[in-house]
Order: C-alpha cells, then sequence, then structure tokens
C-alpha cells in the first residue's frame, strides 16, 4: 500500500495544471486507485468530476472514463484537459487570433478606427462589469474572445484556447481586479497598471503548449475513449451495472460556492459554455454543498436520515446552534444519499467506489462526513472495504473550512473504498 500524502510530489504534470481548480484532487491520489481498482479497458465514471483529474489519469493509464459536473465551466476545462490534441494545430489557430487581436488593438489606438473593429471590441453587458474589469481588460478580453470564436478551426481546439481564457480571468494573479479568484470569496484588487491581456494570454497558452505536449507523449494507450458531460450527480444518465469503478472528491457540505467562483469568466464565455450569465447565476443553488437557498419552517430531521446514527447525531447538535446550518447539512446528507444510490445502480457487482472527502466543522460542530458516508454506503449494498486516512500538506489544499475552533487545521482527508455486494 503507498503512502497517499504523496510529500513533494509533483502535482501538475501531464495536463493537470492546464486550469486551476479549487478542491482539486491530487492526481496521484487518483492514480493510486485507478492502479489498485481497476485494470486497462475498464470503466471509471467521476459523477463529480471538477477539473477533470480522474479522467486526465484515466486516460493516461488506458481506461474509458466519463465525468459529469453540474458546472458548464468544469466539463469544459475537463474536457480539455483530458483531450490529446497535436501541438501544430494549436500554434497554428493560436498565431492566428493573436495575431487578428493585436491587429485590433493597434487599430483602436488610431485617430478614427474602423466602426467595425470599434464594434466588435465593445464588451458585453453585465452586473458589476466596470467594477471588476479596467476599461482596457474589457477592450482586450473582448476583442480575444470575438476572435477565438470566429478563426476556423477544429471545435477541439477552440476549446482549448478557451480555456486558456478562461485561465486569464481564474487564477492567483487574475487580469479581473481580484485575487485569488479560483477561491469562493473574491478579493477585489484594483491593478495598479492595466495588465498586458495579450502577454498574458501568449505566455498561458505556450504554458499548456507545453503541458498538452506532455500529456501527448505519457499517453501512450491508443483507443481510450473519455468524456466530460454536464450532468447531475443525483440523477446520473449511465446505464445500471455498467462501471467498473467510481472515483469521486465530492464537495463538502457549506464550503466552496463554485458558481460564486466561476462567475468572473462567465459572462465572457457564455457561447462555449451554452448557458447565459443569468442563467448561470441561478444554477448556483442547485450545486451539492451550497450555502445557497431559503429554507422556511422549523428544522426536524428527515426521515430519510433518521437511520443514520451519525448524521442524526450532528443534525441534532447543529439544531441547537443554527437551525439553517442544521437545515443545510441536511440538504447536503439528502443530496449525498442520492448520489450514493445512483453510484450503487451504475457500478457492477463487485465493483468499486472510492470516495475522497475531508470532516469539516460547522458552526463549531464536527461532522464526520466519512462516517455519514460510509454509513449511507451500507443501506445501499456499498461495503466499506478500507478506509484511508491522508494528511492534506499541500498549502492549495488548506481551504477555510477546514480550520477547527481556534484555528487548528484540519487537516486528515478520508478515502473511502466501498465494494459493491
Ligand atoms: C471537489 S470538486 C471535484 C474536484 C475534482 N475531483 C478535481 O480533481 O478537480 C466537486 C465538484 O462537484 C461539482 N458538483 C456540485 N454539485 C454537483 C451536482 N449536483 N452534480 C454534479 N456535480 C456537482 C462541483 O461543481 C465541483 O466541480
Amino acid at each position: 500500500m503507498p503512502d497517499l500524502n504523496f510529500d513533494g510530489q509533483r502535482t501538475w504534470y501531464a495536463t493537470h495544471g492546464l486550469h486551476s481548480y479549487a478542491a482539486k484532487c491530487p492526481p496521484q491520489l487518483v492514480r493510486f486507485g485507478l492502479s489498485y481498482y481497476s485494470k486497462p479497458g475498464d470503466r471509471i465514471l467521476d459523477p463529480m468530476v471538477g477539473g477533470g483529474t480522474t479522467l486526465v489519469e484515466s486516460c493516461l493509464l488506458g481506461r474509458d472514463a466519463i465525468g459529469y459536473d453540474i458546472d458548464p465551466l468544469a466539463r469544459l476545462i475537463a474536457k480539455v484537459k483530458s483531450y490529446p490534441l497535436s501541438d501544430t494545430v494549436i500554434e497554428r489557430a493560436f498565431l492566428k487570433v493573436s495575431s487578428l487581436v493585436e491587429a485590433d488593438l493597434a487599430e483602436l489606438k488610431k485617430q478614427a478606427p474602423a466602426s467595425s473593429v470599434v464594434k466588435r471590441a465593445t464588451p458585453p453587458e453585465f452586473h458589476n462589469r466596470d467594477y471588476w474589469f479596467l476599461p482596457e481588460v474589457s477592450q482586450a478580453l473582448t476583442l480575444l474572445a470575438y476572435h477565438i470564436e470566429q478563426v476556423e478551426m477544429r471545435r477541439s481546439v477552440r476549446e482549448f484556447l478557451w480555456v486558456a481564457f478562461s485561465s486569464l480571468i481564474l487564477a492567483r494573479t487574475s487580469v479581473a481586479n481580484a485575487r485569488d479568484v479560483i477561491h469562493s470569496r473574491h478579493h477585489y484588487w484594483e491593478h495598479p497598471e492595466p495588465p498586458d491581456v495579450m502577454a498574458k494570454f501568449k505566455s498561458r497558452v505556450n504554458l499548456m503548449r507545453q503541458q498538452m505536449r506532455e500529456f501527448v507523449e505519457k499517453n501512450r494507450v491508443e483507443d481510450v475513449v473519455t468524456r466530460a458531460h454536464i450532468g447531475d450527480a443525483r440523477c446520473l444518465r449511465v446505464r445500471s451495472e455498467s462501471i467498473d469503478l467510481v472515483f469521486t472528491s465530492p464537495p463538502y457540505a457549506t464550503a466552496i460556492d463554485y458558481s460564486r467562483a466561476h462567475f468572473l469568466a462567465v459572462p465572457w464565455m457564455s457561447g462555449v459554455l451554452g448557458v447565459t450569465f443569468d442563467k448561470y447565476l441561478l444554477l448556483g443553488p442547485s450545486y451539492i454543498g451550497t450555502e445557497r437557498g431559503r429554507f422556511r419552517g422549523d428544522f426536524t430531521i428527515h426521515q430519510k436520515l433518521r437511520r443514520y446514527e451519525t448524521a442524526h447525531s450532528v443534525l441534532s447538535r447543529l439544531a441547537e446552534t443554527s437551525p439553517r446550518h442544521a437545515k443545510l447539512t441536511q440538504r447536503y446528507f439528502l443530496d449525498m444519499q442520492q448520489v450514493f444510490t445512483r453510484i450503487a445502480r451504475v457500478l457492477r457487482t463487485g465493483g468499486h467506489a472510492i470516495v475522497v472527502v475531508c470532516p469539516s466543522h460547522i458552526r463549531k460542530v464536527a461532522v464526520p462526513t466519512h462516517t455519514v458516508f460510509t454509513e449511507m454506503g451500507k443501506e445501499f449494498g456499498l461495503r466499506t472495504k478500507k478506509l484511508h486516512t491522508r494528511t492534506i500538506n499541500e498549502r492549495r489544499r488548506i481551504l477555510p473550512y477546514m480550520l477547527e475552533e481556534f484555528g487548528k487545521r484540519m487537516d486528515t482527508e478520508y478515502v473511502i473504498i466501498f465494494q459493491k455486494s
């Protein structure tokens, strides 16, 4: 059994670093799960695929894989990261797009720029646009988005360039007036000088090209099929008994608000994401683990959860300190119960499900989510075969909700190995 802490190991190999993603799984952990509990040619499912770590590793290890996520940006990132692309086709499209944007930017500096260029450099309207983006930045992003969409190229290459575009905004150092954007609470931070969007785009794409070359190089198994879809893990459209291994790291209760984390990129990308900004914002309350939504009436423990000892005791304690948080946590448990029924249905008998989760603290009440999950799994025929722990020591993965009382870190993550009997 390998040490699951992976101290000092590189987590950004191949396409894993193509785009940041909050609470991304270390690729080595996925690799461990796939290597121990599946074989080449098996079919893997990640029902909450996020930034696509499961898909990339499946591809590298010669397993077919399918990923779902409720978030359209997650799906785009996961798809691009797990789709091998030749450098030549990326380079051709990238040079074309860059030269067209630069020509337009030069035109705009003239005293009387062509009206067609002025028109296509007019940014989309959205709430607080000028608060989050300086006018020069908005203009360059608008032109970049325009040419990524208009230049003739294969869809997979266009999607690659869209991921580069998104990573200009959703990054620790963003071109938006914000810092550390990938985490859900953005900190407003105005650039002293407008950032050079095109210079950043070029260096981003060049780095991503290197990463893609490494992915293609490592990806020696032919005929592997990976797919990323938009979908809800609570109602998966996957054939019963068709999956050999599920690997997933679900969101935690009331932790990261993914739709808020992504909202600065979405208004520029509604075409490729297939969703308008307004509709995207409405999706927020349907993400598992979100704090959003309204609850009416008094709190009572839902009858579907009464049979789980741990869930029952956590909810009773929470109800004493904060009925709202009891309701939020209850909704989370009910959602995850639905996910477990789906996992149990799609897994073949004897197949495994690996679920990675960190316990949390909500309103100073300890929430041992891993124990609740093992109780749920048992009900649906998923026997807990092993329960591994690992220490989260990468700084990136220490998130605010992992702080216990008095700021002590919760740094133990659980890797639950279920087997369907
Ligand atoms: C912790 S992240 C997964 C990270 C992923 N393992 C990786 O390495 O990038 C959890 C994901 O669950 C997704 N999610 C939340 N609610 C969902 C739902 N109802 N159906 C599918 N995905 C959902 C979020 O959008 C987020 O991408």
